[in-house]
């Protein structure tokens, strides 16, 4: 028997979503190198702290050039591995994906630890007290986070873990997710915060400096605005 034809205006508009119009293909070309962009921004912040800092130069320089190596490079690279605009490697399987976003994520703690050692040890050093500034207060919190986050990760890795048996495989992924960014957006205060302390002040020009805090905005919007896409309010959690 014959199909009946669907209705013009339906076919149309099944036509329109299905090819994109000239205005949605060039956003969306917009869309996608503003986001390549960003991997300029994540190399060329650390490299930027790395000529102020000149890393050997005393104990304190390892603070800033590890904890910026940590999150503006390795971190926000791991996560922008699932990226459908900026990913680096996005033609690759997923299985591939998540092989380079552990190995990534294990540097980046490895750093951030070397990162906060290096400068906990300075001030015992110069027997000055800890954890007395904002930026120190969030920096501690950030490395006590990105360790239990770090955990969370390794249940993702290994469901049968005894740890990630109470829940679902999926509803795990979308909590190592969400609480992955949330983490990411307390990293980016602290760098901000790092980049308004008295030894960067001291060092920058103060464009340079707005410049940077504004890199630490631009990461938190665009991996908040990543994992808010991939697991958004429509889908609720576990689904
Ligand atoms: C997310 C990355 C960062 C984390 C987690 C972090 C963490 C910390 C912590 C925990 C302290 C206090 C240590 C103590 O009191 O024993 C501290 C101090 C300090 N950090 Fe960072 N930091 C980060 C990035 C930076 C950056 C990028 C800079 C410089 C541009 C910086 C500059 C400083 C300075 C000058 C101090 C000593 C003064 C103070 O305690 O506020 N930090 N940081």
């Amino acid at each position: 028997m014959k199909e009946e034809s669907p209705p013009i205006e339906q076919e149309s508009s099944q036509l329109s979503s299905a090819v994109p119009s000239p205005t949605e293909k060039s956003r969306k070309v917009e869309r996608s190198s503003f986001l390549s962009m960003v991997h300029i921004v994540a190399v060329g912040l650390p490299l930027l702290v790395i000529w102020f800092a000149q890393p050997g130069t005393s104990l304190f320089s390892w603070h800033p050039t590890l904890m910026t190596l940590s999150f503006g490079f390795l971190m926000f690279e791991a996560i922008l591995m699932f990226s459908p605009q900026s990913s680096l490697i996005l033609s690759f399987p997923r299985a591939t994906k998540i092989k380079f976003h552990w190995i990534l994520q294990t540097a980046a703690v490895i750093f951030a630890l070397g990162g906060f050692a290096a400068i906990y040890i300075n001030k015992n050093m110069h027997n000055k007290p800890h954890f007395q500034s904002w930026h120190g207060l969030f920096g501690f919190c950030t490395v006590i986070l990105i360790c239990l986050q770090s955990l969370q990760g390794v249940a993702v890795l290994y469901p049968k873990w005894p740890l990630a048996r109470k829940m679902k495989p999926r509803q795990l992924k979308q909590l190592h997710a969400v609480c992955g960014s949330l983490v990411f957006l307390v990293a980016c205060a602290t760098l901000g915060l790092g980049f308004y302390s008295n030894w960067f002040t001291k060092n920058v020009h103060v464009y340079v400096q707005f410049c940077s805090v504004l890199s630490c905005i631009a990461f938190a919007g665009i991996v908040t605005g990543q994992v808010y896409t991939e697991y958004g309010l429509k889908r609720p959690l576990g689904t």
